[in-house]
């Protein structure tokens, strides 16, 4: 592993520092991009007392911000060769309708096209360093979801519940729809739910909900172990285009292959994110 060079978004907490961890101590290289740079020098401290990897590098980078993430993907095309693992798992879960920096209704802009923009401008270091792999943190929550073409940003109605289960619906189809073009490329994509993991995603949420979940929550270590297993498993790249949990292959609804949606959702996005 001492070569390869793994990016994970949302390393500065929960599923995503657990990653971070595992795969510091597998001695990998990491590219972290975080939007407080304070938090992140903190991660790099701990991460290289904890591993002993001191290959860890910061990039600021907002995930609600367009610019943010082009500027972090220039960066990161200019100075590293290659990228062997991109892990998608920054997220956030709002209870109130709220924009990005761009306008954009912010669950799906973070959860959805910050993670389509940033994979595909860094597609091309991906595939100069297959077998590659590409993992984004889906969620079971997307069983609830459905991609509402007609009002995908909640503009005229709108729900926490709804807006999270969207946004991770469409990591889903994001995920086989490019597994679909990067057939043959050596690059694999895959997607997975963590759990429900005792993190500050909920953070937000009503306080009443908060004792009930904690009942059936696990810890992070534990919530980033099939994001562990994609990122590392050799077994793990003859998958691609797949939801798992538990570190195996889920089955997902008929709706969730359908290619018109994952087709529509894909060109919609592009639209959004100006590719
Ligand atoms: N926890 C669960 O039970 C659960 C279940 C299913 C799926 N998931 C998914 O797991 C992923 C990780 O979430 P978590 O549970 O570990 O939550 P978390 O503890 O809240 O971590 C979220 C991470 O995302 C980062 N982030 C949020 N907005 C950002 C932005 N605009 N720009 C850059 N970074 C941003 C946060 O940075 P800061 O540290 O700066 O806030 C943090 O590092 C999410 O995609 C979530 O949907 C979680």
């Amino acid at each position: 592993m001492k070569e390869k060079i793994a990016v994970i978004t949302g390393a500065t907490s929960g599923i995503g520092k657990e990653t971070a961890k595992a795969l510091a101590f597998e001695g990998m290289k990491l590219v972290l991009p975080v939007r407080n740079m304070a938090k992140g020098e903190a991660l790099q401290k701990e991460l290289h007392e904890l591993t002993g990897n001191g290959n860890i590098a910061l990039h600021e980078c907002d995930l609600s911000s367009m610019d943010s993430i082009r500027a972090f993907a220039g960066d990161y095309n200019e100075k590293y060769d290659r990228l062997d693992v991109l892990v998608n798992n920054a997220g956030v879960w709002e209870m109130k309708r709220s924009e990005t920096k761009d306008g954009i209704e912010k669950t799906f802009g973070v959860n959805h096209l910050a993670p389509f923009l940033l994979t595909n401008l860094l597609l091309g270091k991906l595939k100069a360093s297959a077998p590659s792999r590409i993992i984004s943190v889906s969620s079971m929550a997307h069983i609830m979801g459905k991609i509402r073409f007609d009002d995908l940003e909640g503009k005229r109605r709108w729900n926490w519940m709804g807006s999270y289960a969207q946004s991770k619906l469409a990591n889903l189809f994001f995920t086989r729809e490019l597994a679909r073009k990067l057939e043959g490329t050596g690059v694999v994509a895959n997607c997975l739910h963590p759990g429900i993991v005792a993190t500050h995603l909920f953070d937000k949420m009503p306080k009443f909900l908060h004792g009930p979940m904690r009942l059936v929550m696990i810890p992070p270590k534990e919530g980033a172990q099939t994001a562990v297993f994609l990122a590392t498993a050799p077994e793990a790249l003859k998958f691609s285009g797949e939801y798992f949990a538990n570190k195996k292959i889920r089955k997902t609804s008929a709706y969730t292959f359908n290619p018109e949606v994952a087709g529509k959702l894909w060109k919609v996005s592009r639209q959004y994110t100006g590719l």
